[in-house]
């Protein structure tokens, strides 16, 4: 399962409502873990987030893994769209531990996600990000993913508009 033996305790489990604790509601707090995310508008909090886990958990259209490292919990990695008839699905992903970040956990988690979308049978994997985001530009590309389209201004973050960059993997 390890992608470049620097992840060796990493492990991808599908998050339960009891997994949610107040330092992963503080992620989302966290200006450099949101800066290119639409969690920068939205209010977290332990009893909604739980509701939302546990509604990932009956919903057959979306797979919510956390990342563990031993057994903390230091991110995320969401594949949806699981029975679209287009057989297309979307991943996005946060390392919300920033102590973990640049030792190719994310990559590694995508990687994963990757042999879970071949197993659902889908033709295609995607996923889009603020063009400034060189580190999940770098992730997806080193998992083959190739850049689609660049959709102009499409992002408004930090009073600040972004291009979003649309990346896409032919599992097929
Ligand atoms: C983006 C994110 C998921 C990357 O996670 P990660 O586990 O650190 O990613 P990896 O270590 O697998 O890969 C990151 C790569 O980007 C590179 N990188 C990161 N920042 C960089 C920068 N500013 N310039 C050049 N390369 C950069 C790293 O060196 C690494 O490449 P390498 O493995 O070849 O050395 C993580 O920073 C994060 O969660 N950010 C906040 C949430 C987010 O942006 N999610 C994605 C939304 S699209």
């Amino acid at each position: 399962m390890i992608n470049d033996g620097k992840s060796s305790d990493i492990i991808l489990r599908i998050l339960k409502p009891e997994d949610v604790s107040e330092q992963y509601l503080a992620w989302n707090k966290d200006e450099d873990i949101v800066r290119y995310s639409d969690n920068q508008y939205r209010n977290f909090t332990l009893d909604g987030q739980k509701d939302y886990v546990k509604a990932c958990l009956y919903n057959r259209d979306i797979d919510l893994y956390g990342i563990f490292s031993g057994n903390t919990h230091i991110g995320n990695i969401t594949i949806s769209g699981i029975e679209s008839i287009h057989k297309r699905g979307e991943i996005t992903y946060v390392i919300g531990d920033k102590n973990y970040w640049n030792k190719g956990i994310a990559s590694f988690a995508v990687s994963n996600m990757i042999m879970k979308a071949k197993s659902y049978r889908l033709h295609k994997l995607f996923a889009g990000l603020a063009h400034q985001n060189i580190g999940s530009k770098v992730v997806l590309e080193k998992n083959g993913f190739i850049l689609e389209g660049v959709r102009r201004s499409h992002l408004y973050y930090n009073n600040t508009f972004y291009d979003q960059l649309d990346y896409g993997l032919l599992l097929a």
